[in-house]
């Protein structure tokens, strides 16, 4: 069997006050997967990224990262891991090639080496004109862009991205997220992205976890969570001006809209729209979102903390 990237079991954490901000969680990312680790603010998603780099230890349960115990081998889980995220501060009087040199070294690697990497970096990220201004003077997106360099600098087996794209315009979102797509596949990079941008999230995750109050509440692709949540994918038809279809709803556009229970239930349908007499113009067939389940699952938690 390979070897898991990530691994937790029954993982908790409860700060000082009594604040349970970890609930048993146990989840398994395999090597090379894009997992979107999602929930609201506050849901336990930092915390987790803690415990999993090692700078928190769990009041219960236990975690690794690429069968490491990340609070007891902290420097080799470092060694092999990126993690971006608000509170690893770079230099503000640094330029943007010396912040990503000097990290290079503290990498391990020489002068020589440290500045061939920063280089690299700096033109994946499009910052390679910014390279000699200050950090300082660097605007929202370009740190961004410039502390994911930073998580990247070390080759990481395992990449912790928290909000890697908060403060980026949609254009270098799309670039950020590219490049972790093809981290991932390219070079077989584990990524574990904690975000609220379920769009972007969508378009480069495998599996997902959602996680609310510390609790997990699924986990899974999105069909499969899909399918546990019950929603399901619809049928939407657009038929003449004028006609009507008995049991679909009418939507935007002179489309109608119908759900179905799997998609193997389209092609009978169309059949007897079809023997119905129906003239159909367009069909088509409208799949859940992640934002659709999310939402989903997040309402049924918050009905069932009421009941
Ligand atoms: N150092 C701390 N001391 C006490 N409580 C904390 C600490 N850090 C986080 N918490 C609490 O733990 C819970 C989970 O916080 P965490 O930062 O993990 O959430 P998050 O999912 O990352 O949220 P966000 O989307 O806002 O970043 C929250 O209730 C938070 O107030
Ligand atoms: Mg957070």
């Amino acid at each position: 069997m390979t070897e898991l990237a990530i691994h937790t079991d029954q993982l908790s954490k409860a700060y000082d006050k009594g604040v349970d901000a970890l609930k048993n969680l146990s989840i398994d990312v395999s090597q090379g997967e894009v997992f979107g680790f999602l929930g609201p603010n506050g849901a336990g998603k930092t915390t987790t990224v803690k415990l999993l780099t090692g700078l928190l230890k769990p009041t219960k349960g236990q975690c690794a990262v690429m069968g490491l115990s990340p609070s007891l081998r902290q420097t080799d889980v470092h060694r092999i891991c990126g993690v971006m995220t608000d509170s690893a501060r770079m230099y503000g009087q640094m330029t943007g090639m010396e912040n990503l040199a000097f990290f290079a070294q503290t990498a391990d690697m020489d002068e020589k080496e440290a500045k061939t990497r920063a280089e690299e970096l700096l033109k994946a990220m499009d910052l390679w004109n910014a390279r000699d201004k200050k950090l300082r003077a660097y605007s929202t997106g370009m740190t961004q862009r410039l502390s994911l360099a930073r998580a990247l600098v070390n080759r990481p087996k395992v990449l912790f991205l928290d909000e890697p794209t908060s403060g980026l315009d949609p254009e270098n979102a799309q670039a950020v997220n590219r490049l972790i797509s093809s981290m991932a596949s390219g070079q077989g990079v584990t990524v574990f992205l904690c975000t609220h941008q379920l769009r972007y999230a969508q378009d480069i995750c495998e599996r997902y976890g959602i996680i609310e109050k510390g609790e997990l509440l699924a986990c899974g692709t999105l069909e499969s969570m899909s399918k546990s949540a019950q929603i399901y994918p619809k049928a939407a038809i657009r038929v003449k001006d004028g006609d009507e279809l008995e049991g679909f709803a009418r939507t935007d556009g002179g489309w109608w809209q119908t759900d179905l229970t799997q998609e193997e239930d389209m092609p009978p349908l169309l059949k007897k729209l079809v023997g119905d007499g129906h003239e159909i113009y367009e069909a088509r067939i409208v799949r859940p979102t992640l934002e659709d389940i999310y939402f989903r699952y997040v309402q049924i938690h918050g009905e069932e903390a009421l009941s």
